[in-house]
């Protein structure tokens, strides 16, 4: 038995409280994610039952039970507290999928700070530039990446700790580095958790929009009802469950569902910190016994590819419900996982901005393969008409996705940028930038984003972020960037340029641009093709139009072109 039971009956007589009774949360109380996520599964009398089974790329292994994440997680408090991290303050964990990760956040939230997560694969400039604007100051990572934090340091005088929680003492610690070793930590019983209260805040995570840099999505304290509720109804976890999210916590999903929900609810959670490979996953799976699987897409198309064979030799029967998340899921995909697991990965829809699943496919209700699904009560979600923002009052029509503000974890702000904040709403409605049609069972088909933001493998990249850092390369003179299609991961960055005067067109040049990006923002950041051409087109008043590059790409009408500068 599933859950949620009957959607029907959930929807009528929905009421955010439910979750907040179930978590034992009364308005106005203080509420901490960190002793949530901890403390209160043990003070149910859960402190020995596993929170965590980890193994590394090599092998390793790694296990903690519900008391060993409650003491770690004061170890690490307690330490960030000897070092003066205030509440409020922004510390960063930028490291590989380690248990510190996971459990370094639990830490943070118990001093009354602000989690961070940033992708380890991040570098230079896509680093700096997110902790440059949330004025972070502490940083807890390991050796490895510790490099790209020296290497802007001296850009970012309020990042005053970096924490290397790996150091082996060889060789010396650099300025403002200091170790911190969870295993040789001493193991804190009790540590005086600081009262946030609903509305404190907990995490910033940073996202990609078409203009300007990468904005921080402040969420706080209180989403934990929502993450609660969506983690039971959505996830369908269940007590025995051994749960696998795929996703890394420098994105939300591997914030809200790779750590908040679960160990809210007392689930045992698996990591595996590898890239990915269909045998290793398999085989983890086999391996961990796996009940509960939340994915993306990209990876189900990178299964699908690796064939079925190779399926064969794993036994896979301990999966018992899949998820999805981050792109469009396409039906193929559906209908291949109900064909070779047995059941078929559920498609969920949502965004670092809304904190928690808005709209999604529940165990149990009827699956129309390529549709999202319906919102998840208490969640008023429609299609606007993008010259009115009214939502239609027909069934069918593509419009933008459009989100009835009020639920527990929508985020209260971009960090320090209000004004964009404000932007996503309009007529009452939070604007996703994404449009999709609604039919007459209420299921909701997505059709794209709304703006230029790229969606390459789940991941959104900003055009606006790649093509200044391509005008950084001494050859290039200007750039467009766009997405491309692609098999496997949907959509890639596709850059168009024009040289300096003095620089010619060839391969070489292509693999050295390419080579920059990487190493300037990310390997996600990363044009996968460049296209040299002779001019941009632009609009009468200089813009660039990517929408005419983004057209030719897809092969779609190039639409309306009255304001171009060469026509
Ligand atoms: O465009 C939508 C796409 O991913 C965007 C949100 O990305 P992000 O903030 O990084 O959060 C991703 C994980 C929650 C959305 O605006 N997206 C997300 N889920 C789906 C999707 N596109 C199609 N189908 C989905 N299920």
């Amino acid at each position: 038995m599933s859950n949620i039971g009957s959607y029907e009956v959930r929807l009528k007589d929905f009421n955010w409280s439910i979750s907040e009774k179930e978590l034992g949360y009364k308005p106005g109380n203080t509420l901490n994610i960190g002793w949530y996520c901890s403390d209160r599964i043990c003070l149910q009398g859960k402190g020995d039952k596993l929170a965590l089974l980890w193994e590394s790329s090599t092998g390793a292994e790694k296990k903690f039970t519900y008391h060993d994440i409650r003491r770690a997680s004061n170890s690490i408090a307690a330490f960030l507290h000897g070092l003066g991290i205030k509440p409020e303050d922004r510390v960063c964990l930028f490291m590989d999928k380690v248990p510190e990760l996971y459990i370094g956040l639990l830490g943070i939230l118990k001093t009354g700070a602000i989690g961070q997560h940033l992708f380890s694969a991040f570098v230079d400039e896509s680093l700096f530039v997110r902790l440059d604007n949330a004025q972070t100051s502490a940083i807890i990572t390991q050796k490895k990446h510790a490099p790209k934090v020296r290497k802007i340091l001296d850009r970012l005088p309020r990042l005053k700790h970096i924490i290397i929680v790996d150091y082996d003492g060889k060789t010396p610690l650099r300025e403002r580095e200091v170790p911190f070793s969870l295993e040789k930590a001493v193991p804190i019983d009790h540590f005086d958790v600081y009262p946030t209260q609903a509305e404190s805040p907990s995490l910033l995570h940073y996202t990609s929009g078409t203009t300007g840099q990468p904005k921080g999505v402040k969420h706080v304290h209180y989403s934990l009802v929502s993450q609660y509720l969506t983690s039971k109804w959505v996830l369908d976890l269940q007590e025995d469950d051994i749960y696998w999210c795929t996703a890394d916590p420098g994105w939300v999903t591997g914030t809200s569902y790779g750590i908040v929900g679960p160990w809210s609810m007392g689930i045992t959670q698996a990591v595996l910190d590898a890239g990915f490979s269909a045998e290793a996953w398999y085989k983890f799976i086999e391996k961990y016994r796996i009940t509960m699987w939340y994915s993306a897409p990209t990876a189900i198309r990178s299964l699908m590819k690796a064939g079925n064979e190779v399926v064969k030799k794993y036994d896979l029967s301990s999966l018992r419900h899949l998820a999805s998340v981050g792109e469009p899921l396409n039906p193929e995909a559906v209908i291949w996982s109900e064909r070779i697991f047995g059941k078929a990965f559920l498609d969920t829809y949502w965004q670092t901005e809304t904190g928690s699943i808005m709209i999604s496919n529940y165990p149990g209700m009827k699956i129309k393969p390529g549709s999202m699904g319906k919102a998840f009560p208490g969640i008023t979600a429609t299609v606007l008409d993008p010259k009115t923002y009214e939502p239609y009052n027909v069934t069918g029509k593509i419009g933008l996705i459009a989100l009835k503000p009020g639920w527990p974890s929508m985020m209260r702000t971009y960090w320090n940028n209000e004004e964009a904040y404000k932007n996503k709403f309009k007529n009452g409605w939070y604007l996703t930038g994404d449009r999709a049609s609604i039919d007459k069972e209420g299921y909701f088909w997505f059709v794209g984003r709304d703006d230029d933001v790229i969606n390459t493998a789940g991941h959104l990249v900003s055009p606006f972020e790649v093509e200044s850092a391509l005008l950084e390369h001494p050859a290039i003179a200007e750039s467009a960037v766009v997405s491309k299609p692609d098999p496997i991961n949907m959509e890639v960055v596709k850059a168009f340029v024009t040289l300096k005067p003095g620089f010619a067109a060839s391969t070489d040049l292509e693999l050295e641009i390419m080579n920059f990006i990487r190493k300037k923002l990310s390997p996600l950041a990363m044009p996968q093709e460049i296209e040299y051409v002779e001019s941009l087109p632009k609009t009468r008043s200089g813009k660039i139009m990517r929408r005419i590059l983004h057209a030719k790409e897809w092969g779609e009408e190039i639409g309306d072109t009255s304001a171009l500068e060469n026509d």
